[in-house]
């Protein structure tokens, strides 16, 4: 054995020694601790666990800590039910601990939902107590005290209290009871199936878990797009085994109902909201599902939005609606979440006036005041829908006398869905921060607002559309996990910063070793980012195919149609004209101090100036660069920013357990083609566009690169892309495999002798696997199968994808031959070969 391979043995020793991991147990894996840490934590954490509150949720608590400590000191605490007179962990509300030893003198204040840690010393007996008003409280205490332990925080003196920022914090599952998710990546439902709940409801009592560790409280559990059968009586049942399941949790259960039901599945001639025999529908519907479940947290209701019926119907206003059922929730305590997402889909592109952007305000800013107390306007954090970038709704900014909720979209609907890495909270926090300037300039931030601060409004918070199913890692991908963590921990606190949020999720999940944590961060935090550098910058939004998948990119998909996606990109320029003195008014619809940093060229930043502005392409940025010629280079920074997450994971091999390691290694190089597709497509399209070449002469240049349809082909035959944009494919087009068994595309290769990397790029579709082998000379020297399970429905830029084969020696006069077996209606679609120099 020479020296590199003994060193490739020790290595593969190393490897071995890490325990794989599914991903399942996410953030609460309570790993071992080793050494010093594990040391002082077992002298500091007593014996005795006592637990003085009796409830199911406080019972989860001290099975927690019982499970933490286990886990993380190899120690079984004992569970009692009184304090001791030796040192113990308490677990009790502060009434509890008062009757019980008034000595400690535990006074204090604290919300529903706060808690507090607090280190008591009696003699030589410590005690660290977890109190809180109520058992949520208790329950979010031992999660704050394992957590502590896990990221090695001392837990010696303690005297710590948290209150929730605001006391709405829930996740919405946009479940169908088919068991489908609506843009859902994590595998199929933890609730439906075959329009049931679940027989097996585990697993959500596992999401409870994971939920209540971060302080989430409610769970709506089926899609916004509702089926009318959630109200129907004999499906109250299936309903209360979910609510069943999560309660232990304190995450209480909401539904969420179709406008129409009382007409639909409560044989009414009508729903018209202000007729009464409606409103007596809804309140005995309700009170009936009450009796079953009489701790529903509330309701969630999409109307007049994307087909959904609403009051329209019958000329009613959405203050109409919302009482209806506001009132027939209102003596059992629950919320009504009338959703802000309201908008005409069918707008007309020609009319310059036309703007989705302004729908939300104009719906609801005349309406403020007129909502009951219990109900609460939902409201998406930007205008449009959820993407990469977008500013502020102006609506935060627009209700005084009504609740609001932020909606944050968790699940990765615009940001590449499971297939990319775009880690969230960076610019979750950006719209949180963001100054409404309504009411006092002291706390008018966009969180202040939601929360209800601003305005002293009864309630107000967060809902986030989660990004969790079946699949054994609950997102889909490792690393969107952090992105319900970093949900979670904002609705909780959103004064935290990404960077903290992140370190702590990273230490959790994947352990303490600085070289791994310091990787992932460099990799999460700039990956939004980049995300939006490859797939739509300077307020553009995602460039993808909002017809569609929502995945693959595609440029003018967002044009000439009703929806109002609008870029309103051609050949003299590109940007949406929002303006007050040109274009549609929207910017006139924020307070005047943002009103007027928008409007004018001059402040407007440049992240947003194509959603507020249409200006030239030659107009200069406030860097000095062209919008053009910025365009050109973040495509190009965005694509090798993701390259380069895949040399920073793989320097941690060895590190991270190899499962995982494994599953984001596969991720992160798929990512980096689908950046480049992304990149050549959109730069392709605005170098035509603009007429205005590429500065730096990469655009519609590839060095290396051999298209498919100019090589020798045999049984191939060339295509255009279409019906897919002709950017879609490198040069316009495509060689399928249509008639034969076997095809192959050859190239003579004339260049230099030396090392390379060969990267094919082909077609992954869902309805087939092709094979694929790649010969130099006589020699295999690579082979595939075309299996993966993208979210692109037809040939296009979205199942382009690129398979790297590194470390090829080639010779002038070797022949490189790709020969594809097509599979079902899958063609072992080619678009080219690349060569590409290896430095030594
Ligand atoms: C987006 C999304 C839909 C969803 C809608 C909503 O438009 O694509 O699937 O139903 O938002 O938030 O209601």
């Amino acid at each position: 054995m020479n020296r590199s391979e003994a060193l490739g043995a020790v290595f593969f020793l190393s490897v071995g020694l890490l325990r794989g991991e599914s991903g399942y147990d996410a953030w609460l894996r309570y790993e071992r601790l080793s050494g010093a840490a594990l040391d002082q934590y077992r002298q500091e954490v007593p014996a005795v666990l006592a637990t003085l509150d009796e409830s199911v949720v406080s019972f989860s608590a001290r099975d927690e800590i019982v499970r933490g400590m286990r886990g993380m000191l190899g120690r079984t605490l004992r569970a009692e039910s009184s304090v001791p007179q030796e040192s113990a962990v308490v677990l009790g509300t502060l009434e509890e601990i008062r009757r019980a030893v008034p000595a400690w003198r535990l006074e204090a204040s604290l919300a529903a939902d706060a808690f507090w840690l607090k280190t008591v010393t009696a003699g030589r007996v410590n005690y660290i107590v977890i109190t809180a008003s109520n058992d949520r409280g208790l329950l979010y205490g031992a999660f704050a005290l394992l957590r502590k332990i896990a990221l090695g925080e001392p837990v010696a003196n303690l005297d710590e209290r948290e209150a929730p920022y605001a006391p709405i914090r829930w996740v919405n599952q946009w479940d169908n009871l088919d068991g489908s998710i609506e843009r859902g990546y994590g595998g199929r439902s933890i609730f439906w199936e075959n329009g049931r709940a679940r027989e097996d409801l585990r697993r959500v009592g596992d999401y409870g878990r994971l939920l209540a560790s971060l302080g989430i409280n409610g769970c709506s559990i089926n899609n916004v797009n509702a089926n009318p059968r959630v109200l129907s009586p004999d499906f109250t049942p299936q309903i209360a085994r979910i609510a069943d399941a999560l309660r232990p949790w304190g995450v209480r259960v909401a539904i969420a109902v179709d406008f129409g039901s009382p007409k639909s599945i409560g044989g009414l001639e009508t729903f018209d909201p202000l007729d009464f025999k409606v409103a007596e529908w809804w309140k005995s519907r309700l009170d009936g599902i009450y009796q079953a479940i009489p701790d529903l947290a509330g309701i969630v209701l999409k109307a007049d939005s994307e087909g959904r019926v609403g009051p329209s119907t019958y000329g009613r206003s959405h203050a109409d609606a919302a009482n209806v059922l506001a009132r027939a929730l209102k003596t059992h305590g629950g919320l009504l979440f009338y959703r802000g997402f309201v908008y005409d889909h069918h707008m007309d592109w020609n009319n310059p006036k036309n703007d989705r952007a302004r729908a939300a305000y104009d719906n609801f800013h005349d309406l403020d005041g007129k909502f009951d107390d219990n109900v609460v306007i939902q409201i998406k954090n930007g205008p449009i829908d959820f993407q990469v970038r977008e500013p502020a709704s102006p609506l935060f900014g627009a209700l005084e006398k009504t609740n609001e909720a932020i909606e944050l979209q968790i699940t990765q609907e615009y940001f590449g869905q499971a297939f990319h890495t775009v880690f969230l909270v960076p610019m979750w926090k950006e719209v949180l921060d963001f100054d409404t300037h309504a009411g006092n300039a002291m706390a008018s931030t966009v969180k202040a607002v939601a929360a209800g601060k601003t305005f002293a409004r009864p309630a107000g918070g967060f809902a986030g559309v989660a990004n969790i199913g079946l699949d054994e890692n609950w997102s889909g991908n490792q690393l969107s996990q952090a992105n319900l963590y970093g949900y979670g921990r904002l609705a909780w606190n959103p004064d935290l910063s990404a960077k903290r949020i992140l370190d702590e999720w990273t230490k959790l999940t994947f352990g303490a070793d600085s070289k791994v944590d310091n990787t992932i961060a460099a990799i999460q935090l700039s990956s939004w980012r980049t995300y939006e550098n490859y797939t739509g910058p300077l307020g553009l939004q995602t460039l993808t195919d909002i017809v569609g998948d929502h995945y693959s990119v595609n440029v003018e998909a967002s044009e000439r149609n009703g929806w109002g996606q609008w870029h309103r990109a051609d050949e003299n320029g590109v940007g949406m004209d929002r303006t007050v003195a040109s274009g549609t008014g929207y910017i006139g619809q924020y307070r005047p101090a943002v009103a007027k940093m928008y409007e004018s060229l001059e402040t407007c930043p440049d992240d947003l100036l194509l959603f507020l502005h249409h200006v030239p392409y030659s107009y200069k940025l406030h860097s000095g660069k062209t919008v053009i010629q910025y365009i050109y280079d973040s495509h190009y920074e965005g694509a090798d920013a993701v390259a380069e997450y895949v040399r920073q994971w793989k320097a941690l091999r060895g590190r991270v357990d190899e499962q995982r390691y494994s599953q984001i290694l596969a991720q992160l190089r798929y990512q980096a083609g689908q950046a480049i597709v992304w990149r050549d497509a959109v730069t392709t399209w605005f170098q035509r566009a603009s007429k205005i070449v590429d500065a730096q002469g990469r655009a519609e240049h590839y060095p290396g690169r051999y298209e498919a349809e100019s090589m020798k082909l045999d049984a191939y035959t060339v295509h255009d892309i279409a019906p897919a944009p002709a950017e879609d494919a490198s040069g316009g087009k495509i060689v399928a495999c249509t008639g034969a068994a076997v095809c192959t595309a050859t190239l003579d290769y004339n260049g230099e002798p030396g090392w390379y990397t060969l990267n094919v790029e082909y077609f992954d579709l869902a309805n087939g696997i092709s094979h694929y082998r790649v010969f130099v000379g006589k020699q295999l020297v690579a082979e595939w199968s075309g299996d993966l399970r993208l979210p692109s429905r037809r040939m296009d830029a979205g199942a382009s994808t690129r398979r790297v084969i590194p470390g090829i020696a080639l010779r002038p006069g070797d022949e490189i031959r790709i020969e594809g077996r097509p599979d079902g209606r899958e063609q072992a679609a080619l678009d080219y070969l690349e060569i590409v120099r290896e430095k030594n």
